[in-house]
């Protein structure tokens, strides 16, 4: 076994019958990958344990690794927003993220995100399959392409499955959408307005779906 892997190679979530609290606290200690080293903390998911919609996001960002909450930044800023608009109530969701440490490299005194490798979200999913054990959802929304390849394994493309009800091992509906950060990085404002309005969109598809049989 290279080196490196070695090295992290050491279980990582509890058993299957430890309840979201424990599981929880179990994750604060998590070494399975370098990750936790420059993080401040672990950011577990958070929501109610019925909750019938999960939300997975890719990782914490800058504001989340410090709040120690998930999506609370600028893309949690406009995730709400959408939310709201397309009907959802953030309170009764559980929203999470497919890898739990922020990773990120310094640029001056910036923290700069990076995108988490294969090796880092495999570590990590025994955490996210735990979230999903405990709280069961009716629906899952995959929002961006690490949270859908996660869950539908890396040849998913969101671009081609956008919107679209779709099923799987985890959970009896899942929808993917686009990451909320990526609607910050659109190049103006008319293409701001028009990618906003196609993710409220799909959040209206998820809550539909997950209104039905
Ligand atoms: N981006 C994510 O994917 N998750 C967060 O919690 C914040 C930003």
């Amino acid at each position: 076994m290279p080196a490196i892997e070695k090295e992290y190679a050491r279980p990582a979530a509890p058993p299957a019958t430890s309840s979201l609290s424990a599981t929880r606290a179990a994750a604060r200690d998590c070494t399975a990958c370098h990750l936790y080293k420059r993080a401040t903390q672990t950011v577990f998911g958070e929501g109610p344990k019925h909750a019938t919609i999960m939300l997975v996001g890719e990782q914490p960002g800058d504001s989340e690794d410090v709040a120690g909450k998930p999506f609370v930044g600028p893309a949690g800023k406009i995730l709400d927003r959408a939310l709201a608009e397309a009907g959802i109530n953030r309170n009764e969701v559980y929203v999470t993220n497919a890898v739990k440490h922020f990773k990120w490299e310094p640029r001056g005194k910036r923290r700069i995100h990076q995108k988490p490798n294969s090796r880092e979200i495999a570590a990590c999913r025994p955490w996210l399959e735990a979230e999903l054990r405990l709280i069961k959802p009716k629906l899952l929304v995959c929002l961006g392409s690490t949270a859908g390849q996660t869950i539908f394994g890396p040849s998913f493309r969101v671009t081609r499955e956008r919107g679209k009800v779709l099923s799987s091992k985890f959970a009896p509906k899942v929808v993917t959408t686009v990451h909320p950060s990526s609607l910050l990085r659109q190049p103006d404002e008319m293409s701001r307005d028009r990618e906003y309005a196609r993710f409220v969109v799909d959040l209206r598809v998820a809550l539909k779906a997950a209104g039905e049989g």
